[in-house]
């Protein structure tokens, strides 16, 4: 064990990183590598904020909310204050708003965290549900509108899932040609080890596809025809299907109608169906212009539980993750040949992506494994610091450091402390 510190010192770490990264409404994931508040980071940044102050948690969200367009989307970067240590920048997207930002969305995990700010304290929540509940309808109908591919939903930029270079996208990645992208100087190495980033390769066809965006307005009608990208992806469906469940029972508490969020938990039950990729026996990302599976058993892939969908034929591959992989779980297989233990999302793992899986253990009633998976996440936090991602066989810190999702995911659920009404350890969601 290379680090001693007690509970009460790394929870009052995990504190320190989230005020240290508070910009005043919003936060950033760190220091940096990302100066901006991106939209799934700020979801578990009110996560964290909610263990020690509930309000400055309610602000986080209504931040986000302040960049949501007029079709409902919110995007995954919101450019509060312009710092050129990021590229691509708000001048290279494009868009217009009342926030600059980008112009695609990520995973919508805001309504999962939402109603466990909301659960801990619901008559202070209240007013502030009030507000964003329909906001969140807006989002989660946006997706619903322009997203579905046999009721799956697909991001349109890898960036979307979260999940940037995962082999999820290598097909669709391959099959673009990003001629004409031009040169560029890309930010994120000056912070990172090149080898724990996206490459070259990558990034030329990201920023193809901003620009790409850019050419068609960000119109959504329009991108449908032009953009070569289009993935069913199993981050995007798991995360909007448990955030369709949350948001019915948000709803019900403020005697809202939930008719709408009914029918899409259907179409979404549906869809996650088609994410089963029999080859591997694996929940999978499915490209929609080949129709075919990317062979990806990935940390996404184990969202099923999340989503609270079927995950019995998954189960053999969560024991053999546990068992075999002493900080488990990788964000690729580690039999996949393309897996790399610490480049970014082909193997490393991710404290958020656990406290997901953990949180849909519990909920299946799986509570042996969730608690694994917890000490797992736990142990390697502990020993290894408050890094972005981390190598799951030894646990090398990876990436940035001081990182707000993973100070946030420790207090919340890893650490010792996380107390189980407020953090949503012990707790069941009901549909
Ligand atoms: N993750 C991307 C980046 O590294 C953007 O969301 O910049």
């Amino acid at each position: 064990m290379t680090n001693m510190k007690s509970t009460f010192e790394l929870d009052e770490e995990a504190r320190r990183i989230l005020i240290a990264n508070d910009r005043g409404g919003y936060t950033v994931p760190t220091d940096g590598l990302y100066p901006y508040q991106w939209n799934w980071d700020s979801a578990f940044a009110a996560f964290g904020f909610a263990s020690f102050d509930i309000d400055r948690a309610w602000l986080e969200f209504e931040w986000l909310f302040k960049g949501q367009w007029s079709n409902g989307m919110v995007p995954h970067i919101l450019f509060h204050q312009v710092d050129p240590g990021y590229f691509p920048g708000p001048e290279i997207w494009g868009c217009g708003g009342q926030v600059p930002s980008s112009g695609i969305s990520q995973p919508p995990v805001a309504a999962s965290f939402m109603r466990k700010v909301f659960e801990s304290d619901p008559v202070a929540g209240r007013r502030h549900l009030e507000v964003l509940f329909p906001r969140l309808m807006a989002w989660h109908g946006w997706f619903m509108d322009w997203r579905l591919d046999r009721g799956a939903v697909c991001v349109t930029h890898p960036w979307e899932a979260g999940r940037d270079n995962a082999l999820d996208w290598d097909a669709a990645m391959a099959a673009m040609d990003p001629a004409g992208v031009g040169e560029y100087t890309r930010r994120d190495t000056s912070h990172v080890d090149a080898s724990m980033r996206p490459t070259k390769y990558d990034y030329d066809r990201y920023i193809w596809l901003v620009q790409n965006g850019r050419r068609a307005n960000w119109d959504e009608a329009e991108m449908l025809k032009t953009n070569p990208f289009r993935v069913a992806d199993p981050t995007l469906t798991f995360t909007l299907l448990r955030a369709n469940r949350d948001l019915k029972a948000m709803g019900r508490a403020i005697g809202a109608d939930t008719a709408r969020i009914d029918e899409w938990i259907g179409t979404l039950e549906e869809g996650a169906k088609t994410l089963w990729n029999p080859q591997i026996g694996a929940y999978d990302a499915r490209d929609v212009h080949s129709g075919a599976f990317a062979g990806s058993l990935s940390n996404a892939s184990f969202l099923c539980w999340f989503a609270g969908v079927d995950g019995e034929a998954m189960h053999p591959h969560l024991t053999r993750m546990l068992r075999d992989v002493p900080f488990a779980i990788p964000s690729l297989d580690p039999e996949n040949p393309a897996f790399d233990s610490r480049r970014y999302w082909r193997g490393p793992t991710w404290a958020i992506m656990n406290a997901l899986i953990g949180f849909g253990l519990e909920d299946a009633g799986l509570t042996e494994e969730a608690d694994l998976l917890r000490q797992k996440t736990a142990a390697l936090i502990a020993e290894h610091g408050f890094a972005e991602y981390f190598d799951p066989f030894d646990g090398t810190p990876a990436g940035g450091g001081s990182f707000t999702w993973t100070a946030a995911v420790w207090l919340g659920w890893a650490s010792a402390s996380a107390a189980p009404g407020v953090a949503g350890t012990g707790r069941r969601v009901a549909n």
